[in-house]
């Protein structure tokens, strides 16, 4: 089956092609216009996803050799993200299938994110934990199943990307600030400032924060220190100061992905999102992984990060079992991972 996937939740328009489980074409278009306001604009990202869409998905079918009319199914991201952007590509999906006359298919897009560690062959197989750090959610789940998921903790404030991205905005570095931050704190002292440790707000009677995460704290903590400090004396720390955030950041997601481990003791861990992308990061659950002797996963830092390859692999899933979408379909802005 030759199935075209779109995604458009926030601020890349992407799309790809699959056939089977293997990637013919996989393209994504970067909205920059957002550096300018320091944030995704929903309306500038609607619009941007509006003119972009159908040029992407032409070349997307160029790039895998193939015409519309080869594509067997659409697939579409229609929840979690902006109302908006959700629109654009839903409505797209829902003309494209209605003049093929193919299935259509909307995927929730924190699965599609699970499914980006399994876009090569040898990703992980259920029973597994995975750690999804985005810019939007911070959601670590107990995959039971391809289909079952059991969430085990999610943030009550800032998702861990929102925290890099908020830190960049108080040293002063550009949009998306993940990227920024970590080029930072590689020349910086992790151990330069003591920002507490993310605060853990266990409720064990609500199986969903079970292992909850909460960073507003981290954050506020590196916005007080750096308004203490005059702008030569910000210039001069910046580096330890981008060090020692991510290093309390990091130690709170290792530290709680290691007590879900031992109420769920699976034989592998996988990482997901755009923060996943980060090698320090990389690195700490590398060492947490070998400790316990666990398999990690992480897919290429250009899956990690928001596109439709994923959207088309968590599809490929659900169209094979024999799932399809009605094509009165609604965007859901606030979807959950169920
Ligand atoms: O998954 P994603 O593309 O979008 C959402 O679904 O939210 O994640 C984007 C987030 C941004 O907050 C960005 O700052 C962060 O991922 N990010 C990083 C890195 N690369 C991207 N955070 C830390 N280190 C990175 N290298
Ligand atoms: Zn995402």
């Amino acid at each position: 089956m030759r199935l075209l996937a779109i995604e458009t939740s926030c601020d890349e328009t992407a799309a790809a092609v699959m056939n089977g489980t293997q990637l013919l074409a996989n393209t994504i278009a970067t909205q920059e216009i957002h550096q300018l306001y320091g944030g995704v604009v929903p309306e500038l990202a609607s619009r941007a996803h509006v003119q972009r869409l159908v040029p992407i998905v032409q070349h997307t079918l160029s790039q895998a050799h193939l015409a519309l009319t080869d594509v067997d199914a659409v697939a579409v991201t229609y929840g979690p993200g902006l109302i908006g952007s959700l629109l654009v590509g839903v409505s797209f999906a829902k003309a494209l299938a209605l003049q093929l006359g193919v299935p259509m298919l909307g995927v929730n897009h924190m699965e599609g994110h699970l499914f980006s560690t399994n876009l090569k062959p040898a990703g992980p197989e259920p029973p597994f934990l995975s750690l999804i750090i985005s810019g939007g959610h911070t959601i670590l789940t107990h995959v039971r199943e391809w289909g079952q998921y059991e969430i085990l903790g999610q943030t009550q404030d800032d998702a861990a990307g929102e925290a890099f991205d908020k830190v960049a905005k108080i040293l002063g570095l550009a949009y998306p600030g993940g990227p920024a931050v970590e080029k930072l704190a590689a020349t910086g002292n992790p151990q330069a400032v003591q920002f507490p440790q993310a605060r853990l707000k266990n409720t064990p009677d609500s199986p969903r924060q079970r292992f909850a995460f909460s960073f507003s704290g981290l954050k506020t903590a590196v916005l007080y220190y750096a308004r203490k400090l005059s702008a030569a004396e910000l210039e001069k720390q910046k580096a330890d100061i981008a060090a020692s955030f991510q290093f309390a950041l990091i130690n709170a997601l290792v530290n709680n992905v290691a007590l879900a481990h031992e109420q769920f003791p699976t034989q592998a861990v996988a990482l997901a999102g755009g923060v996943a992308c980060n090698k320090t990061l990389r690195h700490a659950f590398s060492q947490f992984s070998a400790s316990r002797g666990l398999q990690l996963h992480f897919p290429e830092p250009i899956f990690c990060t928001d596109n439709a390859a994923m959207i088309a692999r968590a599809a490929q899933f659900h169209l094979a079992n024999g799932k399809r979408s009605p094509l009165t379909l609604a965007p859901v802005p606030g979807l959950v991972l169920s």
